[in-house]
C-alpha cells in the first residue's frame, strides 16, 4: 500500500489523491497548483463532504472508476455482469505504485471476480492522462458494458462547453448550464465522428478566451466514445469518458483484460486558450510530433474529383512547383475500376485504364520538379462493386443475415479476420515499397452501421478500430519515414489516439474560408496549427458556392499547415506564390508559437494569433466574418505579447492591406499602413488597436515585431 495522500504537480496543476482506502482512491483536488504544506494541513479532512441523512451513513468519496458501494448513486465508472451476478462492485486497493509523475493502481474484488488497474500520469505541461484496465478472475464470461473514468470538479464550473457538427461544418461549439443531472455525449458512428463532444469544458460562469477556470476532458479514441458532464444534488460534479460498447462487444473469460482509451484533462485558470496552450506544448513534447517544416501541399481532389489524366496532372504539377508547393498528392480516383465513387474500394491495384505505365511517370516528374509524392487511401473500405467484394464477400463487416445500409455506395472491410488485414496490409505496404510515397491521406468515408463480424454477427467497433490502430502501427513500422493525414469524410476522425499515428488531420471538406474560421478556431483548441490541413480553394467553394477574394482564403489557411486544392492551371500563381512565400517565412512561427485568441464582444469580429515563444514576433488576424453593428468598430487587445517589449506593429502582406487602411467609403486608419506604430507589449494588450472597417469576410494580418527581434520584416 502507498501514503494516505499522494500529490502530482506540474506546470501549475496539482492532482492530489486520496488513498485513504480500503477502496479505490478519489481526488481531492483537481486544479491550480498547491505546495504540499497545504496537503499536511490537511487537505482531505477539510474538504470531505457532510454525511447527511437519509443517505448511505457515512462520508461518500466518489473514486475515479465511482461505485454504489461507495455511496455514490450517479453512473457508475464499471458496469457488466457475469450472467447477472457481479454486477455490483467494492474494489479493494492491492498496490499503488508511483513512478515520478505516473501513478499505477491495482485493486480486487474477489467476489465479483474482477482486478482493476488504473494508470494517472500528469504530463510536464500539466495534461493529466488516465485510462483503466479491468480483468476477470473468476470463471465465466464478464459481458462489460462499459469503463469510464471520472474526474471530480467543483461546483464553480457552472457552464459547459462541448461540440457537435456534421459534414462539412465540423467541431461547432455549444454552450450550455452545467445543471444537475446526467449530459451524456454519445458518438455510435464507429469513427470519432463530425459531431464528438471533441473536448467537453466545465468553466466558472462566461468563461471566454482569456478569462475564467476552465476544467476540460477529451476521450481519445477513433471509435464509439461516450463523455460525460454529471451533477448530483449531493454536490458532486464530475466529467467523464470512455469507450461506448455495443451490446455484447466486449466479454471476458477469466485471464482476459479490457482496456480504455486515454482520457485527457487539463485545468486551465486562463480561460481556452490556457486549455490550448497546455495541450499544444504536450503535443509539441510526444517524440513524434512533427519536427520538420510543414511542407506546402497541393492536393488534386478539387482541382481534378475522379478525373486522373496523366498530362493535367502533369500541369498540375508543374504550376505547384512553379508557386513553390511542396508536396503533390494524388487523391482518389487511380486504382481499381474507381472512375466514380460507386465502385472500386478494396482493389489497391494502380488503374491500367487511367495509368497504363502505373504511377511511376507522375511520381517521378513530380520528384523530378523537387516535391514529394503523396497519395490517398481508403484502406478500411470496400466497394460491393469491387473484384475484392467479389472475391471475399465474407469480409464485409455485417451482423451475418444482411448487409448494412451503403453510404457513398461503400461498406466496411472487417479488419479483425487476419485474412482481410492481411490483404490490406500487404497491398499498402507494396505501394509504398514501389513508389517514392512520402505521405498517405488515409480516408474513411462512412458511418459503422450494424458493423457486425459477419461470421458470429457479433458487434465489431472495438475490434476494429483496434484493428486499425494495429494496422497503422505495422505501416509505421515498416515506412518510417511516410508521414500520414487523419481524414474521414473531412474532419471526422479527429482525436488524439488516432494524432498517436498520424501526423496531421484534415479538419474539413469545407474550404470556404467563412466557414473555415469558425472550424479551425475550434479544431485549434486541442490541436495545434502545424497538425491542421488548411487548404486554400477556387474563388467559389465547391462546397458552399460563396465566393471570397484570395487574400481571405488565404489569409485563413495559413493558420494551419497550408495546402492548396484548386485547379492552378486557372489560377494566378504570382500571387499564389506571394501566399506561399510568406507561410514559408511565417511557419516556424506559426508552428512553435503559442495560438491566442482576443475576448471580443463585437460578433462580426474574430482575432487571433500566434505569438513566438520568446515573444520577439507575433502574427495577428483580424477577421470580419460579417458587418458589426459598431461603425467603425472598437478596439481589441492583442494578447500573449511581452508587456516590457516594444512592439511595432503594421498590415502584414500581401493581402488586403489596402482594404483594411480605407476600408468601403472611410478614411485610412492611422496605423494601418506600412510604417505602423509602435507600442509596448502592455499598452497593445490592454488598449489595443482600433479594428479597421473591413468588409465582411476579409481578413487582415498584422505583424507584431519586438523591436529588437532579428529578421524583422522588411516594409
Ligand atoms: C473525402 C475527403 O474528405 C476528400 O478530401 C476527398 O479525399 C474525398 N473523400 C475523396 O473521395
Amino acid at each position: 500500500m502507498g501514503p494516505d495522500l499522494l500529490h502530482l504537480s506540474a506546470a501549475g496543476v496539482s492532482l492530489v489523491l486520496d488513498c485513504r482506502g480500503p477502496g479505490l482512491p478519489s481526488v481531492t483536488h483537481w486544479g491550480a497548483a498547491l505546495d504540499d504544506a497545504e496537503l499536511s494541513a490537511g487537505l482531505s479532512p477539510a474538504t470531505d463532504p457532510q454525511p447527511i441523512g437519509f443517505s448511505v451513513d457515512g462520508t461518500v468519496r466518489p473514486s475515479l472508476i465511482p461505485e454504489q458501494s461507495s455511496g455514490w448513486l450517479g453512473t457508475p465508472g464499471l458496469a457488466g455482469h457475469r450472467d447477472g451476478r457481479a454486477w455490483a462492485t467494492a474494489f479493494r486497493v492491492t498496490a499503488i505504485d508511483r513512478a515520478d509523475d505516473a501513478v499505477h493502481i491495482r485493486a480486487s474484488d474477489a467476489a465479483a471476480g474482477l482486478d482493476l488497474a488504473v494508470d494517472l500520469e500528469l504530463h510536464p505541461a500539466g495534461v493529466l492522462r488516465a485510462r483503466a484496465a479491468v480483468t476477470a478472475t473468476a470463471p465465466g464470461a464478464y459481458w462489460l458494458e462499459h469503463l469510464t473514468l471520472f474526474l471530480p470538479v467543483p461546483e464553480r464550473a457552472a457552464e459547459l462547453l462541448d461540440f457537435t457538427g456534421h459534414h462539412l461544418r465540423e467541431r461547432h461549439p455549444q454552450r450550455t448550464a452545467f445543471t444537475h443531472g446526467l449530459r451524456v455525449r454519445e458518438n455510435r458512428t464507429g469513427r470519432t465522428g463530425y459531431d464528438s463532444a471533441y473536448l467537453l469544458c466545465a468553466g466558472t460562469e462566461g468563461f471566454g478566451n482569456r478569462t475564467g477556470e476552465i476544467w476540460a476532458l477529451h476521450t481519445a479514441f477513433s471509435g464509439g466514445a461516450r463523455s460525460i458532464a454529471e451533477r448530483t444534488y449531493h454536490g458532486w460534479s464530475a466529467l467523464g469518458g470512455g469507450e461506448l460498447l455495443l451490446p455484447g462487444e466486449v466479454s471476458l473469460a477469466s485471464g482476459e483484460t479490457y482496456q480504455t482509451p486515454w482520457v485527457y484533462a487539463v485545468h486551465s485558470l486562463d480561460g481556452l486558450d490556457g486549455v490550448s496552450s497546455r495541450f499544444h506544448r504536450h503535443l509539441r513534447g510526444r517524440p513524434h510530433h512533427p519536427s520538420k517544416p510543414r511542407p506546402v501541399v497541393v492536393n488534386t481532389w478539387e482541382a481534378v474529383y475522379f478525373d486522373h489524366d496523366l498530362a493535367r496532372l502533369s500541369e498540375l504539377a508543374k504550376a505547384a512547383a512553379a508557386i513553390g508547393a511542396e508536396r503533390f498528392v494524388l487523391d482518389d480516383g487511380w486504382f481499381g475500376s474507381r472512375r466514380d465513387d460507386t465502385s472500386g474500394l478494396g482493389d489497391w491495384f494502380v488503374s491500367p485504364e487511367v495509368w497504363p505505365d502505373g504511377l511511376g511517370p507522375l511520381v517521378d516528374l513530380v520528384r523530378g520538379l523537387g516535391l514529394e509524392f503523396g497519395l490517398w487511401v481508403e484502406p478500411e473500405m470496400i466497394s460491393p462493386d469491387s473484384d475484392l467484394a467479389r472475391a471475399h464477400p465474407d469480409w464485409i463487416m455485417s451482423t451475418g443475415d444482411r448487409l448494412p445500409r451503403p453510404a457513398r455506395h461503400q461498406q466496411v472491410l472487417d479488419l479483425a479476420n487476419p485474412a482481410a488485414f492481411e490483404h490490406v496490409l500487404g497491398r499498402l505496404d507494396a505501394l509504398l515499397t514501389e513508389y517514392a510515397i512520402a505521405y498517405l491521406k488515409w480516408d474513411h468515408n462512412r458511418d459503422l452501421v450494424e458493423a457486425g463480424h459477419p461470421g458470429t454477427g457479433r458487434a465489431g467497433v472495438h475490434d476494429q478500430t483496434h484493428a486499425l490502430y494495429r494496422l497503422l502501427d505495422e505501416l509505421r513500422a515498416r515506412h518510417p519515414g511516410v508521414e500520414i493525414e487523419s481524414c474521414s469524410s473531412g474532419g471526422g476522425r479527429v482525436d488524439l489516439e488516432i494524432l498517436e499515428r498520424s501526423d496531421r488531420v484534415w479538419a474539413s471538406d469545407c474550404i470556404d474560408a467563412h466557414e473555415r474560421v469558425a472550424i479551425q478556431r475550434w479544431t485549434s483548441l486541442l490541436l495545434p496549427l502545424e497538425l491542421i490541413g488548411s487548404h486554400i480553394g477556387a474563388p467559389e467553394s465547391h462546397t458552399t458556392r460563396r465566393s471570397l477574394p484570395l487574400a481571405t482564403r488565404a489569409g485563413t489557411a495559413v493558420f494551419g499547415h497550408l495546402g492548396i486544392e484548386w485547379d492552378l492551371t486557372s489560377a494566378p500563381l504570382p500571387e499564389l506564390a506571394e501566399w506561399v512565400a510568406l507561410y514559408k517565412e511565417l511557419r516556424e512561427l506559426l508552428h512553435t508559437g503559442t495560438l491566442v485568441h482576443a475576448d471580443l464582444t463585437d460578433p462580426a469580429y474574430s482575432v487571433t494569433g500566434v505569438v513566438a515563444a520568446d515573444r520577439s514576433d507575433a502574427l495577428f488576424a483580424l477577421i470580419a466574418t460579417a458587418t458589426s453593428a459598431s461603425y467603425p468598430p472598437g478596439t481589441v487587445g492583442l494578447p500573449g505579447l511581452a508587456e516590457d517589449r516594444t512592439y511595432h506593429v503594421r498590415p502584414q502582406p500581401p493581402g488586403h492591406v489596402a482594404d483594411g487602411n480605407a476600408a468601403a467609403w472611410g478614411a485610412a486608419l492611422p496605423w494601418c499602413t506600412p510604417q505602423g506604430v509602435r507600442l509596448n507589449g502592455r499598452t497593445l494588450g490592454t488598449v489595443g488597436l482600433r479594428l479597421p472597417v473591413l468588409y465582411p469576410d476579409r481578413v487582415l494580418l498584422v505583424r507584431v515585431s519586438a523591436d529588437s527581434a532579428p529578421g524583422r520584416v522588411t516594409e
